[in-house]
């Protein structure tokens, strides 16, 4: 049975139970969407769990996730819905001979003969689904424009069929990463969503939460550095994707501790610019302490 969040907490309790953890406005965000049928309009930097949160809604909710990836020249015959040529070519070929070319037309021009693409399919599935148009900052403006029709009426004009209205409401979620300024109108029809860098103990949660194994002290110590790198002013910060795989390197490494040599070892997977990798070393690596040798403990 699909899930039908009846509160904010609900929501917050779902996606924890799928392995996703909200941050309040996520959780509100996320329960409007689903009780308004709008859109959410997912902004921010790189890693920060904008796809991840249509996938754990998807799970969560229990609706099939439908994705389209967004890429610069995407055109609706890859986003919304081709003809399937060989097939009409098939028919028109079994047609009888003296059939006559309405007849024909009527014939080839039905839905069999349509492929659908993700935002077609989104629409027309006979149940619910989380549709995810993810990097929407890739395309165009015409892109948009069209994508508004499809948001704010669930419909599709198709010129040789006419209008195809939507089976089911999907949940639709769109995110970018501020390459480009998006329209106004899409904007409009949207919720907005912000998700930044978490704060210390929620990233320490997330953290935890991906590599339960790896110890307390180690993890707060790395969601602590990976706070005072983030602090510096770099090319390309550590999200939290970077936090986990450290944290997942790490536990595999067997320390247990992040000291200078630990980190120096490792730093190539939070930072990833030449020069991010000298300004964190002589900023933070300094900084941490240096392993006392095994002859001089007691
Ligand atoms: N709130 C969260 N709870 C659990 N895991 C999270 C959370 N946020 C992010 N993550 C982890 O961080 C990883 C990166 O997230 P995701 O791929 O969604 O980032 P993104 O914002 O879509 O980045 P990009 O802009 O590069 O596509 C996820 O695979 C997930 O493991
Ligand atoms: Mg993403």
């Amino acid at each position: 049975m699909a899930a039908s969040p009846q509160t904010i907490d609900d929501v917050a309790a779902g996606l924890r139970s799928v392995g996703y953890l909200p941050g309040e406005s996520t959780a509100l965000v996320s329960f409007l969407a689903a009780k308004l049928g709008k859109p959410i309009l997912v902004e921010g930097p790189a890693g920060v769990g904008k796809t991840e949160l249509a996938r754990a809604l998807s799970a969560y909710l229990d609706r099939r996730l439908v994705r389209l990836q967004c890429y610069e020249g995407l055109d609706e015959a890859k986003a919304l819905y081709e003809w399937n040529y060989r097939k009409q070519l098939l028919r028109i070929q079994a047609e009888a001979e003296g059939a006559g070319w309405q007849e024909v037309q009527d014939d080839i021009f039905g839905e069999e003969f349509l492929l659908e693409r993700p935002l077609m399919s989104a629409i027309a599935s006979p149940e619910p689904v989380v549709l995810l148009i993810d990097e929407i900052d890739k395309t165009d403006q015409e892109f948009e424009a069209m994508l508004l029709e499809l948001l704010s009426d669930f419909q599709i004009s198709i010129p040789e069929l006419g209008l195809f209205e939507a089976r089911t409401r999907p949940i639709v979620l769109l995110t970018s990463n501020n390459t480009r300024e998006l329209t106004e109108a899409l904007k409009r029809r949207c919720l907005y969503l912000w998700l930044d860098y978490p704060q210390l103990e929620h990233e320490l949660a997330i953290v935890k939460l991906h590599t339960p194994d790896l110890d307390d002290a180690v993890a707060r110590k790395l969601v602590e550095v990976i706070a005072m790198v983030r602090e510096l002013d770099l090319k390309k910060p550590p999200s939290i994707a970077e936090s986990v795989d450290w944290a997942r390197a790490l536990l595999l490494l067997g320390a247990d501790d992040i000291d200078s040599a630990t980190f120096t070892q490792t730093l190539s997977i939070i930072v990833k610019h030449r020069t991010d990798l000298d300004v964190v070393t002589e900023r933070v690596g300094m900084k941490l302490p240096v392993r006392a040798t095994s002859a001089g403990q007691p």
